[in-house]
């Protein structure tokens, strides 16, 4: 029979060897893009005799068997649909083998690592050592001292290998290479080089959104264990005196909550920034009456990734709200295919517990890049391209003195993934669009066997955000539309749990089998692209049905409650 404790026996003496003699490692995250992004500047080598943390994510076991199970609890037609699973099952499903937490435990003590935390699905250690350790555990590496502003970082410029005995046990260490990204709410006001007349235009308020989505003064929640929660990473807070004055001012006619039920993690040092406020006032706008988290972090240790944090938090509680909105990505094509893989698993383990994640679709509409000189391509970004999220993407309104239909924002991120293939649930939606359009970009500038999005759309230019106690106008970004979904689908969460339904989990198997009925399509104008001759700095155009601009569209929430509330 096969001994796992045997097998790692006789396999430490042996590794220890190899150890002093060279042996060619294994490159974990060889498509990895180490440049520096643009504002970050190098401040030098760290000293050895340094602290960073390192994060292992474990290679997992059943992962098939998590997709299968995430296919089902969220096919309304399953038997399954709706039976969830526990953090404790997702991690008995999950959780690495015992010869993978011996080879990697092993290697890591005898270089003399012993602090390390693991996650309840035992799926990912994090661990604190010196640098002269790090950079022998994790041979190529060097680790360097990045700033930008009153922020330091400390990460790689180098690819780093492993051991080739360890690299079947490991996906990724995280702490090495990837910079914090995130989407970002920008005020417009000042965009065009002269301030806009703010005394004449509507504005998007929380009466505005819940006029034009159909909220009546009734349609807030009151289930008791529902809850939904924005995620942020960014070295900003939002600030409880700002969410108040800001229901003050526009919270009227509605039931709501005025403060944050749970703050997990740690809020930054900074003011408080117009990102932070904006997710927290909205969420807290739509999905009203609603109990409401923060999950904040922006990297507490300078070796930190803030996103993969809160995916490990996630699978250290078990009770975490039902909705998560978040407004964070990276290019697609900056990060390793297998790093994307082991964060597409983590979505996955978050469905099948009922969770729904909303990514914002990103503010640069199909995106570019320079293949070669005069040749480019459009740019998807991550994790709005994974096709086990529902991404969301930006409208604005037809006429910007009134409530009106909506059309398409210019900057709403979308296109199609060059590394996940197109999920099954929306292919027919896809291929529609592409076959009744007549005029697409250029084929080679995107790729149509790749996942596409958004699959959604809210309102995304022109908000009112209160921040530092003062109400700033012409806020945009697809990272507004995102919390004003994701409190919609809490208002649908709180009508299921009344009548003793399951969550909605994973939205988009069933969203595209509604086929667009109960949102309002959005078919006009098109989002940037390059800025070249071919296309001429258009990306892809909003049509009827699905498109890869605004997905299925915007919320009429009366219609989308009663299509959600069957089952
Ligand atoms: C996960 O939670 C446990 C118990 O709450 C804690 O001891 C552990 O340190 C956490 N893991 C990490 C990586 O923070
Ligand atoms: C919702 O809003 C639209 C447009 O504002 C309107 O035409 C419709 O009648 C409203 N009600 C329902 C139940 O759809
Ligand atoms: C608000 O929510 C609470 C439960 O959290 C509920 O008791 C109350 O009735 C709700 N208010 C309205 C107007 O539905
Ligand atoms: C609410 O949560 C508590 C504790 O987690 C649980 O015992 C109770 O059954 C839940 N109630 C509903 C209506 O789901
Ligand atoms: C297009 O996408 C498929 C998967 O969807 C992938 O295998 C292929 O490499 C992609 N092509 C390019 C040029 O990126």
């Amino acid at each position: 029979m096969f001994n796992p404790e045997h097998t790692v026996w006789i396999l430490f003496p042996v590794l220890t060897l190899l150890g002093s003699c060279p042996v060619r490692s294994v490159f974990l995250e060889s498509d990895q893009d180490t440049s520096v992004p643009e504002g970050w500047t190098q401040a030098g080598r760290v000293a050895a005799s340094d602290r960073v943390q390192l994060t292992f994510a474990l290679k997992q076991q059943n992962v098939d068997r998590l997709r299968e199970l995430l296919d089902r609890v969220s096919d309304s037609g399953s038997p399954q649909y709706g039976k969830f699973l526990s953090l404790e099952e997702v991690s008995w499903l999950v959780r690495p083998s015992e010869l993978t937490h011996k080879v990697v435990s092993g290697w890591l003590q005898s270089h003399g690592v012993g602090a390390c935390r693991t996650i309840q699905t035992r799926d990912f250690l994090q661990c604190d050592m010196t640098v002269r350790v790090a950079e022998t555990l994790l041979p190529g590496s060097e680790f360097h001292r990045y700033v930008r502003g009153s922020r330091s970082l400390v990460r790689s410029p180098a690819l780093y290998g492993v051991h080739p005995e360890l690299a079947q046990h490991l996906d990724f260490v995280g702490g090495v290479h990837r910079f914090p990204s995130e989407a970002e709410a920008v005020s417009r006001a000042w965009a065009d080089g002269k301030q806009r007349e703010a005394g004449f235009h509507l504005g998007v308020t929380p009466p505005v959104l819940r006029q034009r989505y159909n909220l009546t003064a009734k349609d807030v929640g009151s289930a008791q264990n529902n809850s939904q929660a924005v995620a942020q990473f960014l070295e900003q807070f939002y600030h409880p005196a700002d969410l108040a004055e800001f229901m003050m001012l526009f919270g009227g006619g509605f039931q709501h909550h005025s403060t944050v039920d749970r703050v997990v993690g740690t809020q930054g040092g900074g003011k408080a920034g117009l990102e932070a406020s904006l997710d927290i006032e909205y969420i807290m706008s739509t999905g009203a009456n609603i109990s409401t988290w923060v999950f904040t972090n922006p990297g507490r240790h300078e070796s930190q990734e803030p996103f993969l944090q809160w995916l490990l938090l996630l699978s250290n509680l078990t009770a975490v709200p039902w909705v998560h909105t978040i407004s964070y990505g990276d290019d697609e094509d900056s990060l390793d295919p297998a790093y994307m893989e082991r964060i597409n698993v983590e979505f996955m383990k978050a469905g099948v517990r009922g969770i729904t994640l909303l990514f914002a679709s990103g503010d640069s509409g199909a995106g570019c890049k320079q293949v070669s000189k005069g040749s480019n391509v459009f740019r998807p970004s991550f994790p709005a391209s994974s096709p086990y999220v529902t991404t969301v993407g930006g409208t604005s309104f037809k006429n910007p003195f009134k409530v009106t239909y909506e059309v398409t924002d210019y900057i709403s991120g979308g296109g199609f993934s060059n590394v996940f293939k197109m999920p099954d649930y929306q292919v027919k939606a896809v291929n529609s669009y592409l076959q009744g359009m007549k005029a697409l970009p250029p084929k080679t500038y995107y790729n149509t066997s790749g996942r596409a999005y958004p699959d959604l759309a809210a309102l995304s230019d022109n908000y009112w955000v209160v921040t530092n106690r003062v109400p700033i106008p012409w806020v945009s970004g697809t990272s507004a539309s995102t919390p004003v979904f994701g409190g919609i689908l809490s208002l649908i969460n709180d009508q299921r749990f009344l009548k003793g339904q399951p969550a909605l989990g994973f939205l988009n198997p069933r969203l595209y089998q509604l086929q667009g009925s109960a949102l309002f399509d959005v078919t006009e104008g098109c989002h940037l692209g390059c800025l070249d001759e071919q296309v001429q700095g258009k990306g892809f155009c909003a049509a009827p049905a699905w498109d890869p601009v605004t997905g299925w569209g915007t919320p009429n929430y009366p219609a989308l409650l009663a299509a959600l509330l069957d089952k």
